[in-house]
């Protein structure tokens, strides 16, 4: 009777194991077919007249995204830097590029303000040395690959000026000097 228990125990045990094991298969597959994305890039190229160019990455982390900015040719001192409504930089001067992001219509602000006191795209400044370069580092919790506020296929700005976080609807960040377009990229 003993022997019978205990090759039901094991054969459960067996199963639970089994289980597990497709369980976690299943939720990894799950994951990766999911559909969203999980890095982007966008590769900033000069409007007319301006020689700022660089690189934007997006990756997937905890708290949201985080942003990775490398830009270079600018003038010293702050820019606005936003992520704009449409990923078009056909138009000479990047005004193809549309508003800031904006789907929740909230008013502009500063990326840290509270979500109904910024844009989506609000991105606040970058900051270029004297040497024109700039590099930025943060992590956005309003950004997202996918749903609503997916900034896939949005486009990236760098402003001539800085954004002074308050003025509606831009900042009074001046003209646009590079223009990029923010796509999948390799995980
Ligand atoms: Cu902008
Ligand atoms: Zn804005």
């Amino acid at each position: 009777m003993d022997k019978i228990y205990n090759i039901i125990k094991a054969s459960v045990l067996v199963l639970v194991a089994a289980g597990l094991i497709i369980g976690v298969q299943h939720a990894a597959q799950a994951g990766k077919s999911s559909g969203a994305p999980v890095a982007a890039v966008a590769v900033l190229h000069p409007t007319a007249g301006n020689q700022v160019h660089g690189v934007v990455t997006f990756a997937k982390v905890r708290d949201g995204v985080k942003v990775v900015a490398d830009i270079e040719g600018l003038s010293p001192g702050e820019h606005g830097f936003h992520i704009h409504e449409l990923g078009d930089c056909t138009a000479f001067d990047g005004n193809s590029a549309g508003g800031h992001f904006n789907p929740d219509g909230t008013p502009h602000g500063a990326p840290t303000a509270a979500t109904n006191n910024r844009h989506i795209g609000d991105l606040g400044n970058i900051t270029a040395h004297k040497n024109g370069k700039a590099h930025l580092e943060l992590v956005d919790s309003l950004l997202a690959f996918d749903g609503p506020h997916s900034v896939i296929g949005r486009g990236v700005i760098v402003h001539a000026d800085k954004d002074d976080l308050a003025s509606q609807p831009t900042g009074a960040a001046g003209s646009r000097v590079a223009c990029g377009v923010i796509g999948i990229a390799k995980e």
